[in-house]
């Protein structure tokens, strides 16, 4: 597919801190607009999981480039396969998690992943979720979303989610891991976590996740029905 006509597809961007939301409001927009979803914190954590079960230095940039220009993940629903690995709750792990925040500070990591995340854009939509889909990756996007929550109410959020899916959780962990995080993410030289210009910007503390994705809806229809104009 040529450029042009690439670009042509409509994306949405939703992007936000840890715990904010992000998922399932991007989830929820793909399932309303009948768009594909791209999960861009995935690829992050893709990179962090081989860095720890191969013994990668987490600061080593030249070797987790490769790492990541080599991931050849297979997606069956919600199951993702490496190396011919089921590693869906492998990657859901906190732990790598914060190693993917550390390997997405580096700008031949980011680089190195930013063709397959553009390479999501397929008919008839896409909806993007990460940090820097509307910044970065998807610039030119037709409705760009940034949403917030306050970090204890994050931090309970992601408790919830690791225990239903039983994993292990401690929340004082927790509030510090995601506080670091926060402070990395929105910290560093290559694609800070930031709002886009022009973004929507939801905080969705004490709100509940239908309320959010009422408003976020009826927002990206507006946008898609005029940019059709
Ligand atoms: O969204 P998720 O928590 O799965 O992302 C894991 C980490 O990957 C984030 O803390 C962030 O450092 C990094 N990330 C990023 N850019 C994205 C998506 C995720 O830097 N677009």
């Amino acid at each position: 597919m040529t450029f042009s006509a690439l670009s042509s597809i409509p994306v949405v961007t939703v992007d936000g801190p840890a715990a904010s939301g992000k998922g399932t409001l991007a989830a929820g927009l793909a399932a309303a607009l009948g768009f594909h979803l791209l999960d861009s914190g995935l690829f992050y954590r893709m990179v962090g999981w081989k860095a720890l079960d191969s013994g990668v230095s987490l600061s080593d940039e030249a070797a987790l480039a490769c790492l990541a220009t080599g991931l050849r993940p297979r997606f069956d629903g919600e199951a993702v396969w490496l190396d011919d690995r089921e590693v869906s709750r492998a990657l859901r792990q906190q732990e790598v998690g914060t190693a993917a925040s550390k390997v997405a500070a580096l700008q031949g990591v980011r680089a190195a992943l930013l063709h397959a995340q553009r390479m999501a854009r397929r008919m008839p939509g896409l909806v993007a979720d990460g940090r820097d889909m509307g910044t970065v990756v998807f610039p030119d996007a037709v409705c760009k979303i940034f949403i917030t929550a306050g970090v204890e109410e994050r931090a309970q959020r992601r408790h919830k989610q690791l225990i239903e899916k039983g994993l292990p959780s401690n929340m004082s962990t927790l509030l510090q891991e995601i506080g670091e995080r926060d402070a990395r993410d929105a910290g560093r030289d290559v694609a800070p976590l930031k709002a886009a210009s022009g973004a929507l910007e939801i905080d969705t503390t004490k709100r509940d996740a239908p309320a959010v994705l009422a408003q976020a809806l009826a927002y990206c229809r507006s946008r898609l029905e005029s940019d059709a104009c």
